[in-house]
């Protein structure tokens, strides 16, 4: 008898489930055979035990909303397992060239690891993505100060950004495959932002094999709003060895150099003869040694890329091909920026899934957004929303194997 999941389901708590076309409510299991029982019981976490996520241990009350995880399987079989905390992307199986599936992202087994300490895997990010400097704006003559929590700066959102709240789940479906519909609304004042922002963020593992993000926004107050994604990919291994060897393609003739404190310094610079071309597909680790100057701020790559747009609609913009495993991942986008990160703080301190220890640069993120510190830089596109208008962004990672 076929145990697996069968399509988008939601793991934990138990709901009745299709096993071979029968629908068989948990609390009916008792008039079947206990092993029969306990063999459906298990079922889904035998379908899942290569991504080994065990919904138990992201079954929990937080501030007073109920946290679980959610997993969606598309028609080709790629899954994902995301939590309504943080909206974390906990894991995301996708066939390597010889059809063998493997989990391309870093993170942990437990809720409990994420709230202990986490460098913001798999999480949507706001209600500010990047930094903003010293943690400083100005809307209609009136000057905002954010907590500063990263070198005198304000990085992604705050002490509590939109990574470390219960967002309200729903699972949906759509033609274009399983996707889970997340909610959040951010208080007016909440890390002292102006603004209530109601913030909805839908995740779908298209049957294209895509795992599509799309966002919306809206404000009762004019505010700043960047939200981003902050998976740490790792095509070869999920993290078990390290990223130099990936291949990046970005779509950018322009980068923002940055100051020590990784904020732009407001100039656009081309990325012509600098470690910073990537218009030619160039594996990670080649020019990470580079004498150049930015490469010393960002302590390797971290920073922001210009991207090289035809228009506002959905665009590619990078891609990411891992030789050994010939996972092939392309970028695509609304945005006008990518902050590419190569896990430079990664150190050998995050003990992640499966106990796999994540060393130095063993993931990368390719976060679309805006500029860093927009609020600061009037020439930068704005990142402003007022009442009235809303915020929209799209992005999309498409994967394949080659
Ligand atoms: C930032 C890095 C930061 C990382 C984890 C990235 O988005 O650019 O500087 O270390 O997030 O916080």
């Amino acid at each position: 008898m076929e145990l697996a999941v069968l399509d988008a389901t939601l793991l934990y708590p138990p709901t009745p489930r299709k096993v071979n076309a029968m629908t068989i409510p948990r609390d009916g299991l008792a008039v079947l055979g206990p092993a029969l029982a306990f063999a459906l019981l298990m079922s889904d976490y035998v379908s899942n035990s290569q991504a080994q996520i065990k919904p138990e241990a992201f079954h929990r009350t937080i501030d007073g909303s109920q946290v679980d995880v959610y997993m969606l399987k598309n028609a080709n079989g790629l899954e994902a397992t995301i939590t309504n905390y943080g909206g974390i992307v906990v894991s995301l199986m996708v066939p390597d060239k010889n059809g063998k599936p493997g989990d391309v992202v870093l993170g942990y087994d437990t809720l409990n690891d994420y709230i202990g300490n986490t460098p913001y895997f798999g999480c949507l990010v706001g209600r500010y993505g990047n930094r903003i400097a010293k943690g400083r704006f100005t809307i209609d003559g009136v000057v905002y100060q954010l907590a500063q929590n990263n070198l005198g700066n304000a990085l992604h959102g705050g002490l509590k950004g939109f990574d470390k709240v219960v967002w309200q789940a729903e699972k949906v479906d759509s033609s274009d495959g399983p996707a889970l519909k997340l909610t959040y609304t951010s208080k007016d004042g909440e890390e002292d932002y102006p603004g209530t922002l109601r913030c909805t963020v839908t995740y779908t593992l298209t049957n294209k094999n895509e795992l599509k993000i799309e966002y919306s926004a809206e404000t009762d107050k004019p505010t700043f709003v960047n939200l981003t994604h902050h998976s740490y990919f790792n095509l070869k291994d999920g993290g078990a060895s390290d990223i130099l060897g990936h291949e990046l393609v970005i779509k950018a003739s322009r980068f923002t150099p940055v100051d020590k404190g990784l904020i732009p310094t407001g100039e656009l610079r081309s990325v012509a003869g600098t470690p910073f071309d990537f218009n030619k597909p160039t594996a990670i680790g080649v020019r990470l040694a580079s004498e150049d100057e930015q490469m010393q701020f960002g302590t390797g790559y971290d920073h922001n890329w210009v991207l090289d747009r035809q228009g506002k609609d959905l665009e590619l913009v990078a891609s990411v091909y891992e030789p050994t495993s010939g996972r092939f991942m392309e970028v695509l986008t609304t945005e006008p920026g990518l902050q590419f990160y190569c896990g430079n703080f990664l150190n050998g301190t995050n003990k992640g899934k499966g106990g796999t220890v994540y060393q130095h640069r063993t993931g990368l993120c390719l976060e679309t957004q805006h500029f860093p510190d927009s609020p600061n830089h009037p020439d930068f596109p704005s990142t402003e929303l007022k009442p009235g208008e809303k915020y929209t962004q799209t992005t999309v990672y498409r994967f394949s194997a080659k």
